[in-house]
């Protein structure tokens, strides 16, 4: 019988990953055809908890789930991911409608509960963080070209504003051969590129010494023939040494992005934040990256109106972005997450100066991350485009080694294959291009 289901993902690229394991695993308990969400048997909402209107958006969603439910008494409501993990059986007895609230290491569980939860309509919070096999879990990928491949769960770091650890556990490697298999058998089956996912990408074996290091990982895995692009999410900048950025260079298949975390340009803030690095040892990483990768794209996360973030504090985070000039920011404000050191820090700053600061930061940001797109115009770079663009079917969309998002014209037959484009206009979400001969 093949049932129907509907999975919702929130949050970043490694909940993404999971909804592809999800997929995966609910095709064994039957649940193989994708379908909108008022025709589901099953809906799966793959949540995050990174910010206060993460939750909000959640709990928005799982009110709006009750009338499918009346409905259809028959749909299975189960609610996964990092939400689920940090509230758990609120959500059960919250949402009447809600069957199963599953939490970040007790995915494997899920298709065993389903059934039960078919037969018997038990109602079931699995949210032990415990050690689990992440091993050999099936995978339902969404793109043939493109792939995510986790390296580590977890996370060791301790920044004082950040909720991840609680709900993701502390840092588990994955042995270097499960990758260097996983990769391979994605190539095999055509794919070109790969992300390599982990909460602290870069401490990759710090758990395990006989894994080697994130370096010694990334050289193994440009020796995969066949494979193109190998891009990394998220470093932390405390664990990012020239030695490394050598390696980086030296790897033809590694893009020339980074994505680095700045958090704060300021060293007071920084330290308060849990950082363990100062904006000179941010901008020095930025500026051998600049050095030995000509062209290098830099991009960074800035969080604003951290406890005890004074005007000036904040002007400093503004004339270091000014300074450094990196070619695209995610810019936050900060929330308050229960059971993080930094909840319990003084001087909270007011809601509108935090909003007022964002705004600020943004616009700042924006104009020179348009400007770099502006003088990139007129440029021929390597594209490999990922799907036909949403907006208008005539149209590719697909990313530069640096990242970049390019939409051209092009035939959905292109999707999956190397294409030079010429950059014709910048914007600050990418470019619009046509593609060259
Ligand atoms: N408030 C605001 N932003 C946060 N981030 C993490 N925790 C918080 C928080 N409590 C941001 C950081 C991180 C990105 C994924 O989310 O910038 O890098
Ligand atoms: Fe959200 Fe962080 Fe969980 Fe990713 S790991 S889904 S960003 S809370």
């Amino acid at each position: 019988m093949h049932l129907k289901y509907h999975i919702l993902t929130l949050g970043c690229q490694k909940n993404e990953y999971d909804s592809q394991v999800i997929a995966g695993l609910i095709a064994s308990a039957g649940y193989t055809e994708p379908a909108e969400i008022e025709n589901a048997d099953l809906i799966v909402l793959n949540t995050c908890c990174i910010r206060n209107k993460a939750d909000v958006k959640v709990y928005g969603r799982l009110g709006q789930y009750a009338d499918l439910k009346l409905q259809n008494p028959n749909l299975i409501i189960v609610v996964a991911g990092c939400l689920a993990q940090k509230d758990g059986k609120r959500l059960l007895s919250r949402f009447r409608h809600v069957n199963l609230v599953i939490g970040t290491r007790n995915l494997e569980l899920l298709p065993h509960y389903l059934e039960e939860t078919a037969r018997t309509g038990k109602r079931r919070f699995l949210c032990d963080m415990k050690d689990m096999n992440f091993e050999h879990l099936p995978v339902l990928r969404d793109s043939s070209c493109c792939a995510w491949i986790p390296i580590s769960e977890g996370c060791d770091c301790h920044c004082t504003y950040c909720i991840v650890p609680f709900v993701r556990g502390t840092m588990v490697s994955r042995t270097p051969e499960n990758i260097l298999d996983d990769v391979r058998e994605f190539v095999s089956s055509g794919g070109l590129e790969i992300t390599l996912l982990g909460q602290n990408v870069n401490a990759y074996g710090k758990d395990n010494p006989a894994f080697g290091n994130f370096a010694s990982l990334l050289t193994a895995i440009n020796g995969i023939e066949g494979l193109k692009r190998i891009r990394f999410t998220s470093p932390h900048p405390a664990n990012f040494g020239e030695d490394f950025i050598r390696t980086m260079a030296s790897l033809d298949k590694v893009c020339e992005h980074v994505h680095l975390p700045l958090q704060s340009g300021d060293d007071l803030v920084l330290r308060r934040m849990g950082r363990n690095y100062t904006t000179q040892d941010f901008k020095s990483i930025v500026e051998m990256l600049r050095k030995y990768i000509p062209g290098i794209a830099i991009t960074t996360d800035i969080i604003v109106g951290f406890p005890g973030e004074t005007a000036a504090q904040f002007e400093n985070t503004l004339s270091f972005i000014k300074e450094i000039r990196l070619d695209g920011a995610f810019m936050f404000a900060y929330s308050e997450r229960e059971g993080t050191a930094a909840v319990k820090m003084k001087d909270s700053v007011p809601h509108n100066d935090r909003m007022e600061r964002l705004n600020l930061l943004i616009k700042v940001q924006n104009e020179i991350t348009m400007s770099k797109h502006v003088s990139a115009e007129g440029s021929v770079v390597e594209v490999l485009p990922e799907t036909v663009s949403r907006k208008n079917s005539d149209f590719l969309t697909g990313k530069t080694r640096t990242r970049a998002v390019v939409n051209f014209a092009g035939l959905p037959e292109m999707v999956g294959k190397m294409t030079n484009v010429k950059l014709l206009k910048g914007y600050t979400w990418g470019f619009m291009g046509e593609g060259v001969k």
